[in-house]
């Protein structure tokens, strides 16, 4: 039996319900401050892995000759097109099998992707394969080692141990399951496919319905601009963001 699982977002909208719909403009920022400080200025050729409809794209436009943007959601990369024309290329496929050369990339980035992958290893020997020596890798990892997940299982509300190495599997969250990592377990996997693990940021540290109603976003946006360094040497960020470089041959 296949140890994949592709998460199915053909069908889904997930611009229009998880981010237009919702609150999460604190996030959405998050994330892009992160991606700023982390890409190169400049690429050649980068590649935006499970990179949906887009919704980083202003991000990595302006540092790059040329963008793929690559989804298994054909329906996600229609809405990318849509928008971006032929400012992007895009690509379909999975993400363990890419439809990339060897060394075809100058940078890559792959956000909010990790909790639908059940083989971290496999995906970043694929990252890796396909980046070009110097080549720059940007990822976001869902941490299961966060102050919630802590707490609620100090208290008996979870079974899932956050200070396990091993991968978390939150079966009710999605009929896949819903993967989150610690930290040392996907350092581990990141050194042994070859990475050198250049810069680490602690992102969405207030990622929290009563933070967002007391701070109001602006000011939460201010705060994680700096919690992002401070907090980074404890990994406790529902998010933690790598800058891993493939080194020269
Ligand atoms: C939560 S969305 C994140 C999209 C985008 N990176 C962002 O931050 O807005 C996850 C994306 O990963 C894609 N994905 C999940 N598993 C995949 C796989 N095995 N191969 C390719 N894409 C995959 C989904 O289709 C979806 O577009």
């Amino acid at each position: 039996m296949s140890e994949k699982v592709i998460s199915d977002y053909n069908g889904y909208d997930y611009k229009k319900i998880f981010w237009e719909d919702a609150d999460r403009e604190y996030e959405d920022q998050a994330d892009r401050m992160a991606i700023r400080k982390l890409l190169p200025k400049r690429m050649a050729k980068f590649a935006d892995i499970g990179g949906g409809y887009g919704r980083l794209a202003n991000e990595y436009l302006k540092r790059a000759h040329k963008v793929i943007i690559f989804d298994y959601s054909k329906t996600e990369l229609q809405q990318a097109k849509e928008v971006y024309g032929d400012k992007i290329e895009t690509r379909a496929g999975d993400i363990y099998d890419l439809p990339f050369k060897d060394d075809e990339l100058d940078g890559l980035m792959m956000i909010r992707v990790t909790h639908h992958l059940k083989d971290m290893k496999k995906a970043m020997a694929e990252l890796y394969r396909v980046l070009k020596p110097g080549g720059v890798a940007v990822i976001e990892v869902a941490n299961k080692r966060t102050l919630p997940k802590i707490v609620r299982f100090m208290i008996g509300k979870s079974k899932v141990n956050p200070f396990d190495k091993k991968v978390a599997n939150y079966k009710e969250i999605s009929k896949d399951g819903f993967y989150n990592y610690h930290p040392k377990y996907v350092e581990e996997i990141f050194e042994k496919t070859g990475f050198k693990t250049e810069k680490v940021l602690s992102v969405s540290n207030f990622r929290n319905k009563g933070l967002k109603k007391i701070f109001k976003t602006n000011n939460l946006v201010k705060m994680e601009d700096k919690a992002q360094s401070i907090l980074a040497p404890i990994r406790f960020a529902p998010s933690i963001y790598y800058k891993l470089r493939k080194p020269e041959e």
